[in-house]
């Protein structure tokens, strides 16, 4: 099996299965509606070998990043023999790419699985790294694992059908990676107004370039792989809250927008952020991502969702904050009242 790899594998240039071999117990497809008709045709055109493959579908979208969503993957494998040399391919965004591979990583204690990721969000960021997961009890992620794919294929062919509202929620995983790792980077990003016109490919390759330097030093998060929680911290939060109460609820990207916003003022009051750079990052995301709607009256159960999360030690809520533009740095501890105030200044 090859490793991750850094570096945009185009569909049409190496056949699928090549990166899988080994695998002699059935190779299975996890699609949902939207990439079943619009991703499927693209990837049986290039690879036809798969025409062959199981097929198993679960509805699109956050809400059903769930455990009954898995419950019919599983059964779906049980139902067709899977056993410990299936294959697992997982054709979609963050959340097929999540979902698909907790259920491999549990499935007779581990399944070999490959992402072939469709949106920009999960070519850029959810499909590499090996965090896997489903959404408990209204909470993000609560329940997952830490298991790598086997090969990750990037095709930016797929973001043709993909909806804008959709590339711009990509775009904000894509403006954290420069504002935690590259200056340089963060300087190209607003030369081509935070779109993928001209440097498509270019911005694709560097986000997954930083996402797995950083993920391939610290695999399970220990320390430096923190980095890339800025934003999120107080993001998950907002986008659980969204999720429960909102019929139309926002987007990943849109709430990780409106957390950087938030943690970028905390950066200045804890981290030395300078003024400047945190008003160029207010103008630009503000600019470039649709505001979210927060009202105060939401706030104390926001808080409530920031003290469930999973990064937190002892009750104290940890932060990735900016020391400035293209430098970021992990196990910042902050206040209670402070967040409060960063969440009532959005
Ligand atoms: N594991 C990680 O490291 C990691 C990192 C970042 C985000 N995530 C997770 O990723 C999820 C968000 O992922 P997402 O933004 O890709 O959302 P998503 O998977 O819900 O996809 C967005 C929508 O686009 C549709 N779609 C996908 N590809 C399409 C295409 N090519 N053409 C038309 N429609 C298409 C999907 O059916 C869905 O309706 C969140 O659950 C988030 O927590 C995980
Ligand atoms: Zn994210």
């Amino acid at each position: 099996m090859r490793n991750e790899t850094v570096n945009i594998i185009k569909l049409n240039l190496i056949p699928l299965l090549r990166g899988a071999r080994g695998v002699s117990g059935g190779v299975f497809l996890l699609l949902d509606e939207n990439t079943r008709k619009h991703c499927l045709p693209v990837l049986l055109k290039t690879s036809p070998e798969l025409k062959k493959a199981k097929i198993i579908q679960i509805a699109s979208g956050e809400k059903n990043k769930t455990i009954e969503s898995c419950n019919h993957i599983w059964a779906e494998l049980t139902k067709s023999n899977a056993d410990r040399n299936s294959l697992l391919i997982n054709l979609g965004g963050g959340v097929i790419c999540d979902i698909g591979g907790f259920c491999a990583s549990v499935y007779k204690r581990g399944i070999k699985h490959i992402n072939i990721p469709t949106t920009l969000l999960s070519m850029v960021d959810a499909a590499w790294g090996g965090k896997t997961g489903i959404d408990f009890q209204d909470i993000k992620n609560l329940i997952g694992t830490f298991k790598k794919p086997d090969v990750v294929f990037v095709e930016p062919k797929f973001l043709k059908t993909l909806p804008d509202r959709q590339i711009l929620s990509g775009m904000a995983e894509v403006a954290k990676h420069a504002l935690i790792a590259d200056k340089k980077y963060w300087k190209l990003l607003k030369e081509e107004n935070f779109t993928l016109k001209r440097s498509g490919e270019k911005i694709i390759n560097k986000s997954i370039e930083i996402k797995t330097n950083i993920t391939r030093k610290d695999p399970l998060e220990k320390s430096q792989r923190k980095i890339l929680n800025f934003g999120h911290t107080i993001g998950h939060a907002i986008e659980s809250y969204s999720n429960k109460y909102d019929k139309d609820p926002i987007l990943h990207g849109e709430a990780i927008a409106a957390g950087m916003i938030c943690e970028a003022l905390l950066s200045s009051i804890v981290a030395g952020l300078p003024q400047k750079d945190l008003n160029e990052i207010i103008y630009w995301i503000s600019a470039v991502f649709p505001p979210v709607k927060l009202n105060e009256e939401a706030i104390p159960e926001i808080m409530k969702f920031m003290t469930n999360d999973k990064k937190n030690k002892e009750g104290k809520i940890n932060f990735t904050l900016l020391k400035r533009i293209g430098k970021a740095e992990i196990d910042y501890e902050c206040d209670v009242k402070l967040i409060e105030k960063a969440l009532k200044t959005y």
